[in-house]
């Protein structure tokens, strides 16, 4: 009866990289909050890190502003890419974005120190549209969706480097999320230790809106 009890694992909600409160959120969010791990090769990954550490180490981390949703970070928007990363950008959109929606030209490079982390927050609906689709470099970490009115409701995202997360539709408009510190970066029991970690994130435009997007989400 292996392969029968194969079959029902295959057809439970969830993988190895997305876990949630409950199989009814697994199922609800299924095609609004994607996980794709491997989805960079190594060769991507390290195109990627070695264009964007010249311009990340220029900058400083910065720390505890009163409302900040990011502590220990820098980041930059950059909008000029060597054709290799341009090439990987383009993938991007091909994989997260349907073909009616608009880019923000400027994509958002968020660097984390060890000890930085993502508060819970919604991207704000006036500069972000419906999808926001990130990779992330060099360590791995937890992202965790709660519901905004029904905080019982929660996913939690593996985000291993050269992942790929989508957020579109219900998770990126109900649901809040964060990047975990490392003390709580945890997967159900496994631990994730946090070392420093880059994200690339790509957003739509929000629609209606036609004209010069906004320079920062
Ligand atoms: C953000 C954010 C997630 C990430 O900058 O708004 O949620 O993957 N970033 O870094
Ligand atoms: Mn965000």
């Amino acid at each position: 009866m292996a392969g029968s009890g194969r079959l029902a694992l295959r057809t439970l909600p969830g993988s190895g990289w997305v876990r949630g409160s409950g199989p009814a959120v697994l199922r609800r969010l299924q095609d609004s909050a994607v996980v794709q791990p491997g989805f960079l090769s190594k060769d991507e990954e390290e195109t990627l890190s070695r264009e964007l550490e010249p311009e990340l180490r220029r900058r400083r981390y910065e720390y505890d502003h009163w409302d900040a949703a990011i502590h220990g970070f820098r980041e930059t928007e950059k909008s000029r890419w060597s054709e290799a990363s341009r090439a990987i950008l383009q993938r991007v959109q091909s994989a997260a974005f349907d073909p009616g929606q608009t880019l923000l030209s400027r994509v958002h490079v968020l660097d984390l120190e060890p000890q930085g982390y993502i508060k819970p927050h919604v991207d704000s609906v006036k500069f972000c549209g419906a999808t926001i689709a990130g990779l992330s470099l060099l360590s791995p970490s937890v992202m965790r969706l709660v519901h905004t009115q029904e905080p019982g409701q929660w996913l939690e995202l593996l985000l291993e480097p050269g992942s790929l997360y989508i957020l579109r539709g219900s998770a990126r408009y109900d649901f809040s999320h964060e990047i975990l510190r490392d003390e709580e970066s945890f997967f159900g029991d496994r631990r994730i230790p946090r070392s420093r970690r880059i994200s690339v994130i790509c957003r739509s435009l929000p629609e209606g809106q036609p004209g010069q997007p906004p320079p920062a989400c």
